[in-house]
């Protein structure tokens, strides 16, 4: 019989896992179906995020019409040709070869929203910061990647598009903003690196780097390699 200790010991040993293997994900999807009952878990655990004064200001559009999606893909196509203009030859270089998106290739595609109205006006701890209401949106997405990787499936968040096209396409309110575009669905593997790691476009900062005790603490090298890294993908 495991004792209390085994228990948690298993319960954070997955937890762990689970965060280190979840992975933004684009070239693996295989397409096939995902279960209602699996959407609904993932959708219900996404909804279970904290949100600011509890206003809860998501909404999910669940997106499987394939003209829809193909639309969608054409838009993230033309965005990624402005972003190229915007690299000089070698970062474009770098660039070419890397995915952005699973829109056609995944199963189909989630579309979290932010409505601002949502509990409005007096949202309890929103007074201050209003970005709180988005920082609850992202956390319902964290919420849904780690619920979906746990299922076996595969998320990859897209933001090669302009809000008011997909406001437009999807027929959202004016007012309300379509804060994530994740293709969700069954993958062959999760890659061990982020894509853009393997790619060589950027890495990882060792913890140590970000890490401030007391007060913030400059850190020259590392501020000088941030801007060389800015300097390298904005042409001036
Ligand atoms: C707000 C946000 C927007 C992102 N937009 C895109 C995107 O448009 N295309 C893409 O390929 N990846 C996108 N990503 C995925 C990141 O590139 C990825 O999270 C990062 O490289 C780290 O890799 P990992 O998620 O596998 O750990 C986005 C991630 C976040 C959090």
């Amino acid at each position: 019989m495991s004792t209390e200790r085994d228990r948690r010991t298993i319960e954070t040993e997955t937890l762990y896992d689970l965060l280190y293997r979840r992975r933004d994900v684009r070239g693996e999807f295989t397409g096939a179906p995902v279960p209602d009952a699996v959407l609904h878990r993932v959708l219900a655990a996404a909804h279970a995020a904290p949100s600011v004064g509890l206003s809860q200001p998501w909404d999910f559009v669940v997106v499987t019409d394939l003209a829809t999606r193909r639309a969608f893909a054409a838009h993230v196509q033309r965005e990624r040709a402005v972003f190229t203009e915007s690299l000089d030859a070698a970062r474009a270089a770098r660039f070419a070869p890397i995915r952005i998106d699973g829109v056609l290739a995944s199963s189909l595609s989630l579309v979290v929203t932010y409505d601002p109205a949502r509990g409005a006006p007096a949202v309890l701890g929103r007074h201050a910061i209003a970005d709180t209401g988005l920082y609850s949106v992202c956390l319902a997405v964290q919420n849904l990647w780690l619920a979906a990787t746990a299922e076996g499936l595969g998320v990859g968040w897209v933001s090669f598009y302009r809000e008011p096209f997909v406001r437009d396409l999807l027929a959202i309110p004016a007012g309300i903003r379509p804060v994530a575009w994740l293709c969700l669905g069954p993958v062959t593997a999760l890659r061990e690196l982020p894509d853009l790691e393997r790619h060589g476009w950027a890495r990882r900062r060792p913890l140590a780097d970000v890490l401030h005790r007391e007060r913030w603490q400059a850190r020259p090298e590392t501020e000088a390699e941030t801007q060389a890294e800015a300097e390298t993908q904005t042409q001036p």
